[in-house]
C-alpha cells in the first residue's frame, strides 16, 4: 500500500533557463526549489526521473553586457555559469544536467528545428521597418530606446509602451528618442526578417490548451490570442546579435527566444550522450515519456504557444505538462533594491541555511500561479517552530536515552503500533499532494503529525520514567517509538530538505531513506550519536541579509552609472544666472499617494513653509508612497506648473540615481526647515 503502484514513469522534468547575464536571486528560486522538490519527489518514488536546465545565454542584453564589462560574450556567459551552477548546488538544487544553450547540441537542433519548419511552409520572410543606431551600427530592441510619451509628454519611457500612461506604441514614435547603447537618435531603416507562422497552428493550440496540459487559467489567458488570430512570430534578429546565425542567411540570428526551449532538448541530449539515454524516446513524435516543464507565470506564452507550434510543427512531440507558478514577494511587496528585499541566492547563502528556505517555499507553494509571499518575520517563526520545535525535537528528545540508557540501540517492538501505523497510513495522501504540487498541503499534513509525534512522548514522559524503578523497558519502547516516529517524517520531507534527511540517515544508521520503506520500522537496531540536526534561525542573520543586499545594491548602482550604457554625460555649461533662476527649496513631504493607472508618478503633497504644491514625481519604482510622508527634500519651486495627464503638477522634486528601484529623493536633515533656500 505504501508502494507506488503504478509502473516506473520516465520523466524529464525543465526549470526554465536563467539569464546569463545576472545572479540567480530569491525569485528565481521559487522556481528551481518547486521543480526540486518534484524531482527528489518522483525519484524517491522510483521513477526514471531527469532534471536539466541550462543557462539561457544569447541576446542583446547579455551582448551588451559583455561589452559594458569589455569582455567576450564567451567569456561573461562561462563567468556565469560557474556561478549560476555554485548557487543552485549550494540550494541543494540536484540538477541531472546544467548546460547552457550556447552549445553545440543547441545549434543543431535550432537548425534542424528551423529547417524542418521552412521545408514544411511555416516561415515567412518579410520587410520589418525597426529603430536603428547609426552611432552603434546596430538595430535596437524596444527596451534599448527610450525617449518622451508621444500621448501624455512622461520621459524617460521605453520604446514598447508608456508606464505612465499604458500607450503602446513604437520606439520611433517617442518624442526625443534616444539609443540607451550609444545616445544617439534611432532612425528607422527595413531589413528582412523570418517570421514563424504561428497562426499555421491555431487549431492544434487550441485543442492542445484544452486537454489540460496547463492549468485553466494560463490555457485561457492563452485563448485570449486567438480572438484576434494569432500573430506571425518574429524569429530573427540582424547583426550584430549575440546567438546562432540562421542557415542560408548570412548576418541573420536567431532571436534568443527561438532557441532558449531549445537548450532543454539540447541539455538532455548532452545528458544522453554521456550517458546512454536515449534521447528519442522521449523527444520522438510518439514518445511514451513524460516532459515536464516549470516556469513562471511571465513567461507562459513562450510555452504554451510558441514552444508545442514550434515542436509540432518540426515533428517532436509536445509538453506533457507546464506548470506555471507566481512571483515572489518580499514582506507582502515586490522584491526592492531600495528596502534590500532584492536577495541574492549568494547573499542568503552567505548567512542561512539553504534549508530554510526550502522548507518556507514549500510550506507557501502550490499548484496556482499566485504570488507567494516571504514574509521574513513569518519565515523565522516557522522554520524554529516547526523544523526545530517539532520535527527535530522529536529525535533530540529520545536520542539522548537510547544513548545513554539502552547503548545506543533501539528496543524490538513498538509501544503503539497503531500510532505508528497512523503516520505511515498518511503516506499516501502526502504523496498525493507532492505530486499534485500541493507542497503546501503535504507540509500542513506532516506537521500535523509531528505534532501527534510530541504529543505521544509528551504523554509517556520518559524523562520522568526513567527515574521510576522498573519503567525502563517502558521508556526504552517509547523512545524507539520516537525515534521512528520521526523516521517516518524525514522520509516525507527528504524531498524538500534532503540535507536533513541525510544526517538523519547518518543518525538512524539506515542507510538511503525511500518511501518504500515507510512500513518498516527500526527495531533492534544500533543508532549513531546524536548532533544537532538543525540550528534556529536568528533574526540578526536575516538582518544582516538586508543590510548586504543594500550594500550590494549600492555597489551595483553605482557601477551602472559609471558604465558607459547608463552613463549620461556632464550636459553643456551654464551661467551663474541660469543656475541663479532656479529656485530650490526645502519641502516636506506631507502627504504621497499613488496615482490610479500611473505605473511611474506618485502624488506629492509638498510643505514649503506655509505654501502648499501639488507635484507628481517618477518615483513610483523606487518608494513606498508611506516611507516618504514626513521627509524633507528638495524642490525646484518655481518650476511653470505644467497640465499633466492626472493633473497640475506645480514643481520637482530632486532625486538621484540611474532610475527603476535604484532612485534616492534628495533628503536632507540637520536641521533644514520647509520654505528653506537651497544655495
Ligand atoms: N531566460 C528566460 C527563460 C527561458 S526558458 C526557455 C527567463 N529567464 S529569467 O532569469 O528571467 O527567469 C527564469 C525563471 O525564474 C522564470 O521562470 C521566471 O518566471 C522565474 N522568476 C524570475 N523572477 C521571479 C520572481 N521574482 N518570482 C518567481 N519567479 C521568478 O525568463
Ligand atoms: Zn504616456
Amino acid at each position: 500500500m505504501t508502494q507506488d503502484t503504478h509502473p516506473a514513469r520516465k520523466i524529464l522534468v525543465t526549470s526554465a533557463l536563467p539569464y546569463a547575464n545576472g545572479p540567480i536571486h530569491l525569485g528565481h528560486l521559487v522556481e528551481y526549489i518547486q521543480t526540486d522538490i518534484w524531482v527528489r519527489f518522483q525519484k524517491m518514488r522510483g521513477h526514471a526521473c531527469y532534471y536539466v536546465c541550462a543557462d539561457d545565454a544569447h541576446g542583446t542584453p547579455i551582448m551588451l553586457r559583455a561589452r559594458q564589462e569589455g569582455i567576450e560574450p564567451e567569456q561573461l556567459i562561462e563567468k556565469t555559469h560557474a556561478e549560476h551552477a555554485a548557487d543552485f548546488a549550494d540550494f541543494n538544487i540536484r540538477f541531472d544536467n546544467y548546460y547552457t544553450t550556447h552549445s553545440d547540441e543547441n545549434k543543431d537542433i535550432a537548425c534542424t528545428i528551423y529547417n524542418r519548419l521552412k521545408a514544411d511552409g511555416h516561415i515567412d520572410v518579410r520587410t520589418v521597418r525597426q529603430a536603428y543606431d547609426p552611432e552603434a551600427e546596430m538595430f535596437l530592441p524596444d527596451r534599448f530606446v527610450k525617449g518622451t510619451c508621444p500621448k501624455c509628454g512622461a520621459e524617460d519611457q521605453y520604446g514598447d509602451n508608456c508606464e505612465a500612461c499604458g500607450t503602446t506604441y513604437s520606439p520611433t514614435d517617442l518624442i526625443n528618442p534616444k539609443s540607451a547603447v550609444s545616445g544617439a537618435t534611432p532612425v528607422e531603416k527595413d531589413s528582412e526578417q523570418f517570421f514563424f507562422k504561428l497562426g499555421d497552428f491555431q487549431g492544434f493550440l487550441e485543442k492542445w490548451l484544452d486537454a489540460g496540459h496547463t492549468q485553466t487559467e494560463i490555457a485561457n489567458k492563452q485563448k485570449e490570442w486567438f480572438e484576434e488570430g494569432l500573430q506571425d512570430w518574429d524569429i530573427s534578429r540582424n547583426a550584430p546579435y549575440w546567438g546562432f546565425e540562421i542557415p542560408d542567411a548570412p548576418g541573420k540570428y536567431f532571436y534568443v527566444w527561438m532557441d532558449a526551449p531549445m537548450g532543454y532538448m539540447a541539455s538532455f541530449k548532452n545528458l544522453c550522450d554521456r550517458t546512454g539515454l536515449d534521447f528519442d524516446e522521449f523527444w520522438g513524435q510518439d514518445s511514451k515519456a513524460q516532459v515536464v516543464h516549470f516556469i513562471g507565470k511571465d513567461i507562459a506564452r513562450f510555452h504554451t504557444l510558441f514552444w508545442p507550434a514550434v515542436l509540432h510543427g518540426a515533428g517532436f512531440r509536445t509538453p506533457s505538462s507546464v506548470f506555471c507558478h507566481g512571483f515572489l514577494t518580499v514582506d507582502g511587496q515586490k522584491m526592492s533594491k531600495s528596502r534590500g528585499t532584492f536577495i541574492m541566492a549568494r547573499t542568503y547563502l552567505d548567512h542561512l541555511q539553504p534549508e530554510y528556505l526550502r522548507y518556507y517555499y514549500a510550506a507557501k507553494l502550490s499548484s496556482g500561479v499566485d504570488d507567494i509571499d516571504l514574509n521574513l518575520e513569518d519565515f523565522q517563526q516557522r522554520v524554529n517552530s516547526d523544523l526545530v520545535g517539532k520535527v527535530v525535537n522529536i529525535a533530540s528528545r529520545c536520542a539522548g536515552f537510547i544513548m545513554k540508557k539502552f547503548d545506543g540501540k533501539l528496543s524490538s517492538q513498538l509501544p503503539s503500533p497503531s500510532l505508528q501505523q497512523e503516520l505511515v497510513a498518511a503516506g499516501e495522501a502526502i504523496a498525493e499532494h507532492f505530486e499534485h504540487r500541493e507542497y503546501s498541503r503535504a507540509v500542513r499534513e506532516i506537521m500535523a503529525l509531528a505534532d501527534r509525534a510530541n504529543q505521544y512522548i509528551d504523554e509517556q514522559k520518559p524523562w520522568a520514567k526513567i527515574k521510576e524503578e522498573g519503567k525502563e523497558q517502558e521508556v526504552h519502547d517509547t523512545c524507539t517509538q520516537g525515534i521512528n516516529m520521526f523516521r517516518v517524517l524525514v522520509i516525507y520531507l527528504k524531498p524538500i530538505l534532503p540535507e536533513l534527511a541525510q544526517k538523519s540517515e547518518d543518525f538512524l544508521n539506515c542507510g538511503e531513506l525511500s518511501w518504500q520503506q515507510l512500513d518498516q520500522p527500526l527495531l533492534d537496531h544500533a543508532i549513531s550519536k546524536f548532533k544537532p540536526l538543525m540550528t534556529r534561525v536568528e533574526k540578526e542573520s536575516i538582518d544582516k541579509i538586508i543590510e548586504a543586499t543594500k550594500q550590494h545594491m549600492a555597489t551595483q548602482a553605482k557601477a551602472a552609472v559609471t558604465g558607459p550604457l547608463v552613463d549620461e554625460p556632464i550636459a553643456a555649461e551654464i551661467e551663474f544666472d541660469d543656475f541663479a533662476k532656479i529656485d530650490l527649496r526645502i519641502a516636506r513631504i506631507v502627504k504621497a499617494e499613488h496615482v490610479e493607472k500611473a505605473n511611474k508618478l506618485l502624488q506629492l503633497t509638498l510643505d514649503l513653509g506655509g505654501e502648499t504644491r501639488n507635484v507628481f514625481a517618477g518615483i513610483k519604482s523606487a518608494y513606498e508612497p508611506k516611507d516618504l510622508e514626513g521627509k524633507l527634500t528638495v524642490m525646484v519651486a518655481n518650476l511653470k506648473p505644467r497640465k499633466m495627464k492626472f493633473g497640475m503638477s506645480e514643481g520637482m522634486v530632486l532625486a538621484a540615481g540611474p532610475g527603476g528601484k535604484d532612485l534616492w529623493i534628495l533628503n536632507p536633515d540637520d536641521g533644514a526647515q520647509p520654505g528653506m533656500k537651497v544655495k
